[in-house]
């Protein structure tokens, strides 16, 4: 029986993962049956507002997700890149409690029709949520597989309405040094600052994400909301964002700034492009073991037919 068979499970094996597993199975058997996916992800009502921690409910789950393996929660959440708290892997998990999500506000500028500072809950629409698994790579030659709760950036841009004149959308995180011990120091440009083409932004695989896991984003992966870019190398993915731009021009990006040399505006993942220092051709699987092999890093990180179209017309080996 299922109760005798949970008895048996110790409480170690109740992991992240497992809990996600089963819950993901559920909404796939209620979706095979009509089966709404709300009735099934609803375990906490969030009232009003957006929960500032613990499960998301009402997510929807996107059915072109990958099928990989996915990366256990406790690497998803403790090996970062976040160098507003720190450039090692495990600054991030041990500093960003120092954040403070609540009240957060972002703010509309540039060529867009709804200017203006807007509360982050009210950018997000907690009936519309969807969870989806992205193959995430970093430009270090290492990757990840995370189930990402959020919404299509499209959505967002729509409701902006940007003008014709927008050709770019720029992003900036927080710059705070109250909370963020790492921007005391210049190890980069702040406030942290990234951009991708309209086309690119308005792209369906464009997400913004409030969760991971079926929960809200720990501080450490960028909450209460963050940029992810599927097919670009990490840095793309900006966290913690207050400030979203429209404009003409091509907008400066901080790893740019910090060293045009080795880092682009477009950042494609592209095994055929070396990083100036290592080579892109392999990655190595986060959470696998320190001696598990390398595998092939694929173009666009696999999302090829999904994106090649916005760079027919690019050399992608200057264009990098
Ligand atoms: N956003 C900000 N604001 N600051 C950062 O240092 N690092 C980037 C990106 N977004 C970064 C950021 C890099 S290099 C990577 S690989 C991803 O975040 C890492 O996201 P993760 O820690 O959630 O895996």
């Amino acid at each position: 029986m299922l109760i005798n068979r949970k008895e048996k499970i110790r409480s170690s094996e109740i992991t992240k993962e497992s809990i996600f597993r089963d819950r993901r199975n559920l909404v796939k058997a209620g979706i095979s049956m009509g089966i709404i996916p709300s009735i099934i992800t609803n375990i906490i009502s969030t009232g009003h507002g957006f929960p500032n921690s613990g499960q998301i409910s009402n997510i929807s789950t996107w059915q072109e997700s990958s099928d990989e393996k996915l990366t256990p929660y406790e690497h998803v959440t403790n090996y970062n890149n976040f160098y507003e708290f720190g450039t090692g892997k495990d600054d991030p998990a041990k500093n960003a409690h120092s954040l403070k999500t609540r009240p957060w506000s972002i703010t509309i500028d540039g060529e867009v029709e709804k200017k203006g500072t807007f509360d982050f809950e009210d950018l997000v629409d907690l009936n519309a949520l969807e969870e989806r698994i992205y193959r995430f790579r970093c430009v270090e030659a290492w990757s990840m597989v995370i189930p990402w709760v959020g919404f299509p950036l499209k959505k967002l841009i729509d409701y902006l309405n940007p003008n014709s004149n927008a050709k770019y959308v720029q992003f900036f995180t927080l710059n705070d040094p109250n909370q963020m011990p790492g921007v005391r120091y210049r190890s980069l440009q702040w406030p942290y600052r990234e951009g991708l083409t309209i086309e690119e932004a308005i792209n369906p695989l464009s997400f913004i994400a409030v969760g991971v896991y079926g929960e809200v984003l720990p501080n450490q992966n960028g909450a209460p909301i963050r940029l992810v870019v599927p097919w670009k190398y990490g840095f793309k993915s900006i966290k913690s964002i207050v400030r979203i731009n429209f404009t003409r021009e091509m907008p400066q990006t901080t790893w740019k700034t910090a060293n045009y040399r080795e880092y682009g505006f477009y950042s494609n993942v592209n095994p055929e492009v070396s990083h100036p220092r290592w080579s892109q051709a392999y990655e190595r699987k986060i959470g696998e073991g320190l001696f598990s092999a390398k595998v092939p890093t694929q173009l666009f990180n696999g999302y090829q037919e999904e994106v090649s179209y916005l760079y027919k017309n690019l050399d992608l080996k200057l264009n990098y």
